[in-house]
């Protein structure tokens, strides 16, 4: 059977960083209830103002190819999930494809907050599956600190810049993209949303300086959705598929919050060194979470392993992948 495998991984982290001892002098918080509160320690910040999110979806690209060899001109498709793209239009992934040399690719954006990695994946290995193309590169870039309140002390904690790649090709032995259980509820758009900026509501000389240029998040209806989203679609996969907990060798969760990843795995019995975290060093980096996973835990993963992905994000939006890793 044809499916779509994941053949090869790439990353970029802008170079300057924000530790929870910087916010402690910007905002009224601590590196205590950061830590405790969401497990975040740092994050990496874009603070070129010539450079931001097709920047780092470039460079990311260009670090799989690094990666893998593959050549640029071989790409049949770039998908990249992003909330923050440098413009309205044109998108991210063209800029891309222009960028590397992917001279035969089309492009285009997905747009779904923080399951923006997994969305875009699914989409890519539909046209892979489905036998249309052969070669997709699937990324995840968001530059949160572009939508971010520097003064607002519920957020501005959380978020942070990034960008992580993966490589998409036709597997035939086995291996990649099984299952997947995506979701979406729009009655979310309460909780979590940037009201300004778009068609609806433009940016004019008026609202200038409203908190609505800003992301809004109401953190705990948000926090226990995504709870209920990601353990729910994670136990319709596994018991679809037959899956016990033992049989699972990796989950890789979207990393919003220590606290969330914890009460998923918790609710599903993996146990903590199953559950890929890096939340501590980056903070959440929205489309990027999943894919900068896979990066760093690259070296510890074994062909044939069984890996959920899973994510929450604003829409809402959820959903779980399951996949057996290719090399
Ligand atoms: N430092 C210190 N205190 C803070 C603070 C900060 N950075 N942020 C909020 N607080 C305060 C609040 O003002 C509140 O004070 P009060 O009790 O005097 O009103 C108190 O801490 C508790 O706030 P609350 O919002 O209830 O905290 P919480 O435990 O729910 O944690 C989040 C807040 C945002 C960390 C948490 O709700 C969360 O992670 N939500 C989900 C985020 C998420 O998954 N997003 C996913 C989409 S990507």
């Amino acid at each position: 059977m044809r499916r779509a495998a994941i053949k090869g991984v790439g990353k970029f982290l802008p170079p300057d960083v924000l530790t929870n001892a910087d916010l402690e002098k910007m905002v009224d918080t601590s590196d205590e209830w950061i830590t405790t509160r969401t497990g975040i320690k740092q994050r990496h910040m874009m603070k070129d103002p010539d450079k931001a999110t097709t920047y780092m979806a470039t460079q990311a690209a260009k670090n799989l190819i690094e990666n893998t060899g593959v050549d640029p001109s071989s790409i049949d498709l770039i998908i990249t999930g992003t909330v923050t793209p440098d413009h309205n239009f044109p998108d991210t992934s063209n800029g891309v494809a222009h960028a590397i040399g992917a001279t035969n690719a089309f492009g285009f954006d997905v747009n779904a907050a923080c399951s923006g990695f997994l969305f875009s994946l699914a989409t890519a290995a539909s046209y892979i599956q489905s036998g249309m193309y052969n070669r997709v590169v699937v990324i995840g870039s968001d530059t949160m600190s572009s939508i971010i309140d520097y003064t607002d002390r519920t957020t501005c904690i959380l978020f942070g810049d990034a960008a992580a790649a993966v490589l998409l090709e036709a597997d035939e032995d086995g291996h990649g993209i099984i299952d997947q259980v995506l979701k979406g509820d729009g009655s979310g758009k309460e909780y979590l949303n940037l009201k300004l900026g778009g068609s609806l509501h433009p940016i004019t000389a008026e609202n200038l300086n409203d908190s609505g240029r800003y992301i809004f998040q109401d953190g705990r209806p948000v926090f226990k959705r995504a709870v209920l989203g990601m353990s729910s679609t994670i136990k319709q996969l596994m018991e679809r598929n037959n899956l016990r907990p033992e049989d699972v060798n990796w989950v890789v969760p979207h990393q919003a919050n220590m606290r969330i990843i914890q009460s998923v795995s918790d609710q599903l019995d993996f146990p903590p060194e199953k559950v890929m975290v890096t939340i501590e060093n980056y903070g959440n980096t929205t489309a990027a979470t999943i894919p900068l996973c896979l990066n760093d835990y690259e070296s510890k993963l074994n062909k044939g392993d069984n890996i959920i992905l899973t994510a929450f994000g604003g829409g809402f939006t959820w959903g779980s992948i399951y996949l057996k890793w290719a090399y």
